[in-house]
């Protein structure tokens, strides 16, 4: 059977970056028949070796986990399904890559319960109430710079810099930096797209100097702390002692890379997407400027169900296992698809509907329960709704005049642009 798109299931394939250019409506098409027809359908890796000949030659390839169930059942089962040869990369990197650049998400216990616990009061709800006036100050901020213009560039001018300035702060990285720190995490998430990574040159070299740069920051940051420790978690991360053991310069390199640019490159096309989703359905977006505080309650969740900003984890199986019905072997790679998961009709009524009070979201875009569950949550939850607050306020007429410009990934659902337009203030 085929989807609208023309596509039949022997003709998707998820590894080609053609189908991640094709319009949304396909793709969800695609996905729709692959959750119906074969929820664990089998894909060859990506051949990374054509853009860079650093990268690895292609490994056996992956299941695609297409079903919000199956997503559920990987997610809260680390025991089985592991981390630690890599969460974000479908290849197998050289471990002192997957060290360096993705941390603890691509760890098992004990040690991603060790890594996560450094870090997790600095993101639990009562701490995140906390910078409550921070996350404010900066929403008023970039709206301020934005609102004379009448019409911007909205990722750009306001959803980048936002959490930008946000996690900066809350890693103690000054003003001075933050353009260095957006462009670098715009390389390594950027997934060689050619508006980051030019082309011609190597996109896996682009991302290790990317990684260097951030690295080279956090040692001046840190050196500097030691003498002048303050409320931050960069002097938190160096101060950290757990059983009389401090961080190792590699794993402190590597928090800070996965906090930037998990902190950066997530909240972002939430809030861009959530801009474009409330254009095209004004009935919802009049929900919610008439009630802010009572609709963000759902709404917040609803942008990132509709949004899935991080399309993809991966795990690989520890032990052969059965997972639906369909054998799995120890060794094998699972990728597990947030996006969608998040329009399985079997989990949501109604899931192409966007709709702000939906109750129960059982959406697994922060990923589902488990150990892994995004660390930064709180603080994306609090950072969507004042943004969206302080937006339809301030400027209550904004909306998206044009085609989103996509970033060119099948890991981060990204917009890169997308013209607005509002009566200037
Ligand atoms: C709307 C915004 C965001 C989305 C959609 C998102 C999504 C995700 C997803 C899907 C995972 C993987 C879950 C799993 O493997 O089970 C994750 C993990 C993570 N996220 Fe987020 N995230 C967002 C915002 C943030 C922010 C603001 C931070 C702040 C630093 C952050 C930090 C992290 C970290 C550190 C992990 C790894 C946790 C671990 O391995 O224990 N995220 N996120």
């Amino acid at each position: 059977m085929a989807a609208p798109t023309g596509l039949t299931l022997d003709q998707i394939d998820l590894s080609d970056q053609a189908f991640w250019e094709r319009p949304l409506s396909e793709r969800e098409a695609a996905f729709q028949l692959l959750r119906r027809e074969r929820p664990l359908a089998f894909f060859e890796e990506p051949d990374l070796t054509e853009a860079s000949p650093l990268a690895p030659p292609p490994g056996p390839g992956y299941r695609a986990v297409t079903r919000h169930a199956d997503v559920v059942e990987i997610s809260r089962h680390p025991e089985i399904y592991g981390s630690s040869q890599g969460a974000v990369s479908i290849a197998d990197l050289p471990s002192e890559m997957v060290e360096y650049f993705a941390g603890m998400i691509s760890t098992d216990n004990p040690r991603h319960a060790r890594l996560r616990r450094i870090v997790s009061a600095a993101f639990n709800p009562r701490r995140i109430a906390s910078i409550e006036d921070t996350i404010e100050q900066v929403a008023d901020r970039v709206i301020e710079r934005a609102s004379g213009l009448g019409e911007c560039d909205f990722p750009t001018e306001v959803a980048a810099p936002f959490p930008l300035e946000i996690i900066c702060d809350m890693m103690g990285v000054p003003p001075s930096s933050y353009a260095t720190v957006l462009r670098c995490s715009n390389v390594i998430l950027s997934n060689g797209d050619p508006e980051y990574v030019p082309e011609g040159s190597d996109p896996i070299l682009a991302f290790i100097e990317a990684g260097q740069e951030l690295t080279d920051l956090m040692n001046d940051l840190s050196a500097h702390r030691i003498d002048h420790p303050a409320d931050d978690l960069t002097t938190a991360l160096i101060s950290t002692n757990i059983d009389g053991e401090s961080l190792t310069p590699g794993e402190l390199a590597s928090f800070f890379i996965l906090l930037l640019t998990a902190g950066n490159e997530t909240t972002r096309n939430a809030i861009s997407h959530g801009l474009l989703a409330l254009t095209e359905h004004p009935d919802q977006r009049a929900l919610w400027q008439s009630d802010p505080d009572g609709v963000a309650a759902t709404g917040v969740d609803e942008i990132v169900r509709w949004a899935s900003p991080v399309i993809w984890m991966r795990r690989t199986v520890n032990e052969d296992t059965v997972l639906s019905g369909e054998e799995l072997r120890s060794g094998d790679k699972v990728l597990l698809f947030y996006n969608s998961a998040n329009r399985d009709e079997s989990a949501f009524d109604d899931p192409g509907r966007f709709d702000v009070r939906r109750s129960p979201n059982p959406h697994v875009g922060f990923g589902a329960a488990g150990p892994h569950f995004c660390l930064g949550a709180h603080l994306a939850r609090r950072e969507v709704t004042v943004m969206m607050r302080e937006l339809l306020a301030r400027l209550p007429d904004i909306e998206a005049t044009g085609e989103p410009d996509r970033l060119h990934s099948s890991f981060i659902n990204g917009i890169k642009h997308l013209p607005c337009r509002f009566t200037p203030r």
